[in-house]
């Protein structure tokens, strides 16, 4: 039986990168999606692609993550065409360089409502109607090695990374009783486009212990582990997929 059958899964961001391996990855299981990401286009060829590979339904709806209006809109959308999802996968986020003396306030509110507002809204969203309907499901976020590591120029982007880790522990913490259960997952560099300097980065995997950047699909099959009954004594975990970066 595949592993994600009779599942409905959301994953924010999925138009590219670790949200769409994270995506397809769920549809070779077997799960329903309802996919959402600003970039309504390049999503629906996902929502196609998960089709072919399993999905029995995938949706695609354009979602600016940070707005609540928007996410609660998607949560019930999502909710009336496919029933109340039990998997959540905050994907969605962004990456600038910016010091500490130059980055401006709309440049430090833009990284926090989107990297961390956003797994506010959608968790809100979702637990709701988990409470409500007594749904023991799974949320999945996306943290990083920069919650718990310094990066220069980075402040704003480490500062909202480590932000999702405490709040996973607190999910996790607050609704355990319920039998929700929460995680992160703490990548390392993986190869997206969220890269600033893709050159750079391959002089950086020299120095991870595997020698390698990691793909997106390293980052999918940790998705696909915590989302799935195969965790189901793991909540509040921020687990790191690096490499082995973190070693040293
Ligand atoms: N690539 C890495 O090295 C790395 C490392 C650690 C953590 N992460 C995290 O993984 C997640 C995915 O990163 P990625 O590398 O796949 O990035 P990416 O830039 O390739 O993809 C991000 C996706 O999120 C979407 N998005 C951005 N803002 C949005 C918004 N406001 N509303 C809805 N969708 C929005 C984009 O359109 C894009 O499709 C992010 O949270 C990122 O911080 C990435």
């Amino acid at each position: 039986m595949s592993r994600l059958s009779g599942k409905i899964a959301v994953v924010t961001g999925a138009g590219r990168g670790i949200g769409r391996a994270i995506a397809l990855r769920f549809a070779h299981e077997g799960a329903l999606l309802a996919l959402c990401d600003l970039n309504l286009e390049q999503l629906e060829t996902v929502a196609a692609e998960a089709r072919q590979v399993g999905a029995p339904a995938a949706s695609a709806a354009r979602v600016d993550v940070a707005n609540r209006a928007e996410v609660e809109a998607f949560i019930a959308q999502a909710s009336q065409q496919l029933g109340t999802p039990n998997i959540l996968v905050n994907n969605a986020g962004i990456f600038f360089n910016a010091s500490l003396l130059d980055m401006t306030d709309e440049q430090w509110d833009r990284m926090m409502s989107i990297n961390t507002k956003s797994v506010f809204l959608m968790t809100q969203a979702v637990l709701k109607r988990w409470v409500a309907e007594d749904i023991k499901g799974s949320i999945v976020n996306l943290a990083s090695i920069s919650s718990d590591i310094a990066f220069t120029n980075s402040a704003a982007y480490c500062a909202s990374k480590a932000a999702v880790s405490a709040l996973t522990r607190v999910t996790a913490l607050e609704y355990g009783p319920h039998g929700i259960r929460c995680n992160a997952m703490a990548p390392g560099i993986i190869d997206t486009s969220m890269l600033p300097d893709p050159e750079g980065a391959k002089v950086w995997a020299n120095k991870i212990p595997l020698r390698r950047l990691g793909q997106p699909d390293d980052v999918a099959d940790l998705a696909l582990y915590l989302a799935s009954d195969e965790a189901r004594y793991i909540t509040g975990a921020t687990m790191y997929v690096d490499g082995g970066w973190m070693i040293e």
